[in-house]
């Protein structure tokens, strides 16, 4: 009988936002004793409640049950969160700021805090997990030896994470690659121990430079967001010669060495990642004395997305004094998460032109009403169906699920029997068999 030796030690989460929470939760659950620590009391409150404060599947239900064994606690406080313990993520929100850099301010205040707080005998790993510029743990590094006489003991090391939004639960337990970046080998047995349960024989932790570790997470995320703006452009032209981005899509993706993830074209990607990341590494290589093609093409594909779509959103209906129907709000199926949402800018620059526009989403009413509360002509529905009749024709900006297989005698009430699929979603030939006019990005 093989007995499983539990490497459980004390860790310290500090910021309790999506990254945070998941981190916290799942290695507690993994047997670790977790403190994860954030400022804001309220939200600490609302944790100890179990009550997780954004839509994240899987999430609730880990949460509850590291609390219940007495793995995982909430606190605002840094001493007692960082009383002997030997590993402290960072998971603090690095926000995009005008330059296109992230925002350091919380990791400045997130290292100060812990300087104030800890006299540290052994040395304790700080690992960054927030998304951060190449040159970020270094510069943590320089700045804790400004503030603390005890910056030989607190070392950093860089740990991205590489977590999908409405799946991170699943990401974190079962993960593809841990990256670690970092040259200290007491660092790098601690890890071991750290990931123990989530890691594979033969092992799927990397060790590298920092910089290495850094640049890793920022190429990973532009080169998805790439696939993307790569299929997003090929649809264009798909449009343009008459072929279909569906059989395009099948077709390249069978070749294994390109994969078939990650080659959807619609909309454009949004969310709090690929947009920022994109412009954190333009900033990298201008820093540099460097020039990204490659991002900033990306970039620039994905801006121009939106456009394009509303032409042909256009040469279809006449808007002024139309009534549309939008399903979907979120940036991406399974979160309630509108930031950089491409349905959001979608929802605004149409409603300068349209009479009214209701719209429908699984989860993310709440956040709409609170973003779009500005906006009269934008009604939200109770369900996906309500007031179909009195719209001309329908707009699927976000593929839930639940949006897949429509009710076709429900879509045959729009009046113009008209659907866009702004993300090539739904069954297209069904559709036009039942004699319902689709649009869609790169097929007929
Ligand atoms: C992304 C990465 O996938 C994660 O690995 C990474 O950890 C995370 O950023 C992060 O940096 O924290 P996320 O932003 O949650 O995760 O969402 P994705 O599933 O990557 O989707 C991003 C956007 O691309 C969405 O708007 C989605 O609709 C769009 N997308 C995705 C497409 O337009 N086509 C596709 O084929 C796939």
């Amino acid at each position: 009988m093989v007995i499983e030796v539990i490497l459980s030690m004390k860790i310290a989460v500090v910021g309790s936002g999506y990254v945070g929470l998941v981190t916290g939760a799942c290695l507690a659950e993994a047997g670790h004793k977790v403190f994860c620590i954030d400022n804001d009391p309220a939200k600490i409150r609302s944790l100890r409640k179990s009550q997780v404060p954004f839509y994240e599947p899987r999430l609730q239900a880990i949460l509850s049950r590291a609390q219940a064994s007495g793995h995982l606690k909430f606190t605002s406080s840094y001493s007692s969160a960082l009383k002997e313990v030997k590993a402290i993520f960072l998971c603090v929100g690095t926000p995009p700021t005008k330059s296109g850099k992230p925002n350091l301010n919380y990791l400045e205040q997130a290292i100060t805090s812990i300087s104030q707080s800890c006299e540290p005998k052994k040395t304790i790993a700080i690992f960054i997990k927030s998304t951060v510029m190449v040159g970020a743990n270094a510069y943590a590094q320089k700045y804790l030896k400004k503030i603390s006489k005890f910056h030989n003991k607190l070392i950093f090391a860089s740990n991205p994470e590489f977590l999908k939004e409405g799946n991170a639960v699943m990401d974190f337990k079962h993960p593809e690659r841990i990256i670690i970046g970092t040259d200290n080998t007491y660092i790098k047995d601690l890890s071991r121990k750290i990931y123990k349960k989530f890691d594979h024989n033969p092992s799927i932790i990397q060790f590298t430079a920092v910089e290495s570790a850094e640049l890793i997470k920022y190429s990973s995320n532009a080169f998805l967001a790439t696939k993307i703006s790569f299929m997003n452009e090929i649809s264009r032209l798909c449009d343009a010669v008459g072929a279909n981005i569906d059989e395009i899509k099948a077709g390249m993706g069978a070749d294994t060495r390109i994969g078939n993830k990650f080659l959807n074209a619609g909309l454009g990607f949004g969310g709090s990642c690929f947009p920022k990341d994109l412009d954190g590494l333009i900033m990298n290589y201008k820093d540099s004395g460097l020039e990204s093609k490659i991002a900033e093409a990306a970039k620039h594909v994905n801006a121009s997305q939106l456009g394009y779509f509303l032409q042909k959103i256009e040469s279809n209906i006449t808007l002024k004094n139309s009534t549309l129907l939008v399903w979907g709000l979120s940036f991406k199926p399974e979160t309630d998460d509108l930031r950089e949402s491409i349905s959001i800018k979608l929802i605004k620059t149409l409603s300068k032109k349209v009479k009214n526009i209701y719209v429908y989403d699984p989860v993310s009413m709440k956040n709409g009403k609170k973003l779009l509360s500005d906006l009269h002509n934008v009604i939200f529905l109770k369900h996906q169906y309500e007031k179909i009749g009195g719209c001309d024709a329908l707009i699927l900006a976000t593929e839930w699920k639940q949006f897949q297989n429509p009710a076709i005698e429900k879509l045959l009430k729009l009046k113009n029997r008209l659907v866009f699929d702004g993300r090539n979603f739904l069954n297209s030939e069904l559709l036009k068999e039942n004699n319902l006019r689709y649009v869609g990005i790169g097929k007929k």
